[in-house]
């Protein structure tokens, strides 16, 4: 057996359908472009146009096969009809990746019911429904990947957490919900867990060298993360080679949890 061979067996996605929310932008963005390189064909979900074709552009132009839907995931319909859409693109997907997120950060006594519901309808009611509308159908094909992206703010409070940290918790524990229904089915549902990452969802951090350079220096690896940082682990809990990797919360954050 090659080398070649031999990760192919492990990593290839040949043949999957993925499904990337948040595919658009920043860990989402590059999240899609690994599993389409790995061999997916893979629809990226957003709301703007813009990013979502200028992404399938790219990926289209290196030779994979990737399309866009465009939907609002902060409701309840939006999130039927994208799912809807989506599945018709390539079929009915085999890997789940909810990346699309939202970070509102009113101090904790600003918190407003209309941010609370903002933030759990994207962060973790769409993720939900999504493992609804796909996970029994991979239970019955056999093979399944579900991947959440949270956030270290599941594990800790971080720059005002408000609800996005209570979002993040229930992810987690979502995707452990997810993991014994569904892991004896060959689905396994899992979360990467991001430190500080520099993507247009924390601009306002990110443009502050202080910052920046504070929070590098709170990992091991002395930097702060990239959207790429994810495309290893992504491409790992997407593939064969995680078959007995299952409500984990796996973090991809330079060491920052652990310093
Ligand atoms: N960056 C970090 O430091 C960090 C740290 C921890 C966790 N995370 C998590 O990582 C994930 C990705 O974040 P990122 O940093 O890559 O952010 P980003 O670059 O801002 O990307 C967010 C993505 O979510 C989509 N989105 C937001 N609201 C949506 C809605 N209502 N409907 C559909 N799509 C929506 C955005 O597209 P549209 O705006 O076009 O809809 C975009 O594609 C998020 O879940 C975030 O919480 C990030």
């Amino acid at each position: 057996m090659t080398s070649q061979s031999y990760l192919t067996e492990l990593f290839s996605l040949e043949g999957r359908v993925a499904l990337v929310t948040g595919g658009s932008s920043g860990i989402g963005r590059a999240i899609a472009k690994a599993l389409a390189h790995a061999g997916a064909k893979v629809v990226v979900i957003a709301r703007k146009e813009a990013e979502l074709i200028a992404t399938v552009d790219e990926l289209v132009a290196d030779g994979c096969r990737a399309a866009w839907v465009s939907a609002d995931l902060s409701t309840r319909d939006g999130v039927r009809a994208a799912a809807e859409e989506a599945a018709a693109v390539f079929g009915e997907p085999d890997i789940l990746v909810n990346s699309a997120g939202v970070n509102l950060r009113p101090p904790m006594g600003d918190l407003t019911d209309e941010v609370w519901d903002a933030t759990m309808a994207v962060n973790l009611e769409a993720p939900f429904l999504l493992g609804q509308r796909f996970g029994p159908g991979m239970a019955e094909r056999g093979f399944g990947r579900i991947v959440h992206i949270t956030s270290q703010q599941a594990h800790r409070a971080f720059v005002q957490s408000g609800a996005y940290g209570v979002s993040k918790g229930g992810l987690e524990s979502l995707a452990r919900s997810q993991a014994e229904a569904w892991s004896p089915y060959g689905v396994t549902c899992n979360t990467l867990v991001p430190g500080f990452v520099m993507t247009p969802l924390n601009r306002r951090l990110s443009s502050d060298p202080a910052t920046v350079a504070e929070l590098a220096a709170r990992t091991l690896v002395g930097r702060n993360g990239l959207a790429e940082d994810f495309a290893g682990a992504a491409v790992f809990l997407a593939s064969r080679a995680s078959a007995y990797v299952t409500g984990q919360s796996i973090f991809v954050d330079g060491g920052l949890s652990v310093h």
